[in-house]
């Protein structure tokens, strides 16, 4: 393993006031995705769509790294240059999401686990051929009150702490993604008390598989009420759940916390963080890593249209921005 390449990798991830793009959509999600603006998910219009985010202007004062899919890692800009230099060039950090997606846990009602183990080594060297630096791996975990199960848990840990240890060990920075869903009605302590318990059992694993923790990335959910729960939490409140969770939880060795969004609106996403960040001073970088929270705007304002595009990058670099900011306790919410 070479520690010193992970060292210069986060070196470039973990900045004060900067955060990273989830543009790593499947070809399913994003299908999606672009049938909100009814748009056919065709190579094309993806490569399109990228390369529109990856070329806003200036967007790297915010951004200094972006998870792709593994198509966009061998696309290429309308100038011919393939997106991992286009990115590189704007001296933000290439990534590619690596796990191959969740199926049904067996003898787990309602629960999941995510595949991709098997062959990862070598897909990571071709992927670090291609100009990728870090991966990102999501396991995904229902919250009820009888869940997420012991199972659940343990079997989704493992494998995490797996793909973060073969990741290190090929000289990449994993990204380790525990995903406690938002849906439900659940409480936002139900949901603290579940995401406590995960990330115990989730640094456990880290540290069994001998993974360097100044080495990875933790991107966490927020601890945060179910969807159907009434009544809603205040933002106050759910900043300093998530920071009293994390703070009990997360060695100080690891450098930056990056949230997923979840599905919470662009506002609350970026509220709760900058909430967080006005807490004070916390052992970790507290940023985000958000897919839909960033995006969301860019892609109703784009419409599939090409003289949407200018505007669709200005509604794109203001989200990047705001967050940003929240990412240092500054933004104007
Ligand atoms: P959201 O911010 O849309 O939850 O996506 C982040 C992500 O990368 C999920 O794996």
């Amino acid at each position: 393993m070479s520690i010193h390449e992970l060292e210069a990798t986060i070196q470039q991830l973990a900045i004060p006031g900067k955060g990273i793009l989830a543009a790593d959509e499947s070809t399913g999600t994003i299908a999606k995705r672009f049938n909100s603006i009814n748009l056919e998910s065709t190579p094309e219009n993806r490569r399109a769509y990228r390369e529109l985010l990856f070329t806003t202007p200036n967007v790297n004062k915010f951004i200094c790294g972006v998870i792709l899919y593994e198509e966009t890692l061998g696309q290429r800009s309308s100038n011919g240059q393939l997106f991992p230099d286009v990115l590189a060039e704007l001296g933000i950090v290439p990534g590619i999401k690596v796990d191959k997606g969740i199926v049904d846990l067996p003898f787990a009602p309602n629960e999941k686990i995510t595949q991709g183990l098997d062959g990862l080594a070598e897909r990571l060297v071709t992927y670090k051929e291609m100009g990728a630096r870090f991966a990102k791996w999501r396991a995904v975990l229902n919250i009820s009150e009888q869940l997420p199960s012991c199972l659940a848990l343990h079997t989704n840990a493992d494998a995490l702490a797996r793909y973060a240890s073969i990741c290190q060990d090929q000289g990449i920075v994993p990204i380790v993604e525990p995903e406690l869903l938002m849906d439900g009605n659940h409480s936002i302590e139900r949901c603290a008390e579940v995401t406590e318990r995960t990330l115990h059992i989730v640094f456990d694993s880290l540290v069994k598989h001998r993974v360097m923790l100044e080495g990875m990335i933790l991107k966490p959910s927020m601890t945060i009420a179910g969807v159907d729960h009434r009544p809603v939490a205040s933002i106050d409140e759910v900043a300093r759940a998530t920071v009293k969770v994390l703070r009990r939880t997360v060695p100080a060795a690891v450098p930056t916390i990056n949230f997923l969004s979840g599905g919470q609106s662009p506002e609350l996403s970026t509220a709760h963080l900058n909430a967080m960040n006005k807490l004070g001073h916390q052992p970790w970088l507290l940023s985000f890593s958000y897919g839909r929270a960033l995006q969301d705007p860019c892609l109703k304002t784009w419409q599939g249209k090409p003289e949407n595009v200018k505007a669709a990058q200005q509604a794109f670099y203001k989200v990047a921005e705001a967050n940003a900011a929240a990412s240092l306790g500054k933004a104007a919410v």
